[in-house]
């Protein structure tokens, strides 16, 4: 294949030649995948004949997704996942990260050498690199979403599993002199031009220093108190589920952030007529209530139980609840965009575009479009 040097344009993605770039994703739209449609899969799996052990899974996919990657936008897998009472399923370790919420049934899950309990709406993070075995405690199926960074992977060519081979690591008494001598506490590291800019040896990328990131799970019977159940009680109508190994990135995985947010029923809160944006995309699943949104023009009603892709990464976005109040788990890969310095929002059409973790952020605010009073 030859390599082609061309000028560099400033070009919509449509004008891309498309010699170069024939299957470069234009934004997805917006894209709601109903109850109905999640309970019938859920069935459908339920009923499968599987020998012991084996998955029942499907991956919700976007009607603009490419074959590489499959997801719901191009930084997101969400896959359904199910198990019949007694039933258990071992995953292989992958690099991916995913944040997960039971939709009904209780369980619990051991990743690595933990074990978590999992019930209807709790929330858990799974680190990357991490065995995970899935079983069903209760009388009742369990069902689960999945939200995955394994297609931003699968894109960038980098999706890692165990499923072809593995191969354990040695103690560290059996390690050479030289792997622990050159370790980031004994490598060089000298100022430059006197600014902060440092030069240092290549230990310091390759031993990296460790966080700890355990998994952990956010019950809905801990995390519900917290939230407003009738108007005016004083608290808050949305929460983040903050995981401490993403530091300042306030994540629940190093690539996505989850909130649950419940607004009481008793007002009917209609969709502003402007909404706000940011390069992070939003999925909500709505597991109570029912509401409206509006996003890049178009109008899109939801009720529980409906999953959406409420903002495609830089689509203007606006959500209103009906009277009946609605209860939402939002995922965004916040925390993704905050590593890389690309995370953007513009809270006001008319207003600035901050980058927000670089720059003074947002203040004043509780929540997208709400002011602390
Ligand atoms: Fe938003």
């Amino acid at each position: 294949m030859a390599t082609m040097i061309r000028e560099t344009k400033a070009a919509p993605f449509a004008e891309l030649p498309a010699d170069v770039a024939p299957a470069y994703p234009k934004p997805w739209p917006a894209l709601i995948i109903t109850r109905a449609e999640i309970e019938s899969e859920i069935e459908r799996l339920l009923d499968l004949d599987r020998r012991p052990g084996q998955r029942r899974a499907s991956d919700v996919v976007h009607p603009s997704s490419l074959q590489t990657g499959l997801a719901v936008t191009p930084g997101l897998a969400i896959s359904i996942n199910v198990l019949r009472p007694g039933e258990e399923v071992e995953l292989f370790r992958d690099n991916a990260t995913r944040v997960e919420f039971v939709l009904r049934g209780m369980g619990s899950v051991a990743v690595g050498s933990a074990k978590l309990g999992l019930a209807k709406w709790s929330v858990s993070s799974m680190p990357s690199m991490l065995k995970r075995t899935y079983r069903n405690d209760g009388r009742e199926p369990m069902a689960w979403l999945s939200y995955s960074n394994s297609a931003l992977l699968q894109r960038l060519g980098n999706y890692y599993s165990d499923e072809r081979t593995s191969i354990a690591r040695p103690p560290r008494a059996e390690r050479s002199d030289v792997e622990q001598r050159y370790v980031a506490k004994n490598a060089p590291d000298f100022a430059i031009a006197g600014d902060g800019a440092r030069l240092r040896g290549y230990e310091f990328v390759t031993d990296i220093e460790v966080v700890e990131n355990k998994p952990l799970v956010w019950p809905w019977s801990e995390t519900s108190p917290h939230l407003a159940a009738e108007n005016g009680d004083g608290k808050r109508n949305l929460l983040l589920l903050v995981n401490p190994a993403t530091g300042r990135r306030q994540g629940t995985t190093h690539s996505f952030f989850a909130a649950l947010s419940r607004i009481p029923a008793g007002v009917n809160r209609p969709v502003p007529p402007r909404g706000h944006k940011h390069s992070s995309f939003a999925v909500n699943y709505h597991f109570e209530g029912a509401g409206e949104s509006v996003v890049d023009g178009e109008h899109y009603e939801w009720e529980a139980g409906d999953l959406m892709l409420s903002a495609p990464a830089w689509g203007e976005h606006a959500h209103g609840m009906k009277a009946c109040g609605a209860s939402v788990l939002t995922v965004q890969d916040h925390p993704f965009h905050m590593s890389i310095g690309s995370l953007i929002w513009q809270e006001e059409m008319d207003g600035p575009i901050l980058t927000l973790g670089s720059e003074e952020g947002q203040s004043g605010y509780v929540g997208p479009r709400q002011i602390g009073d």
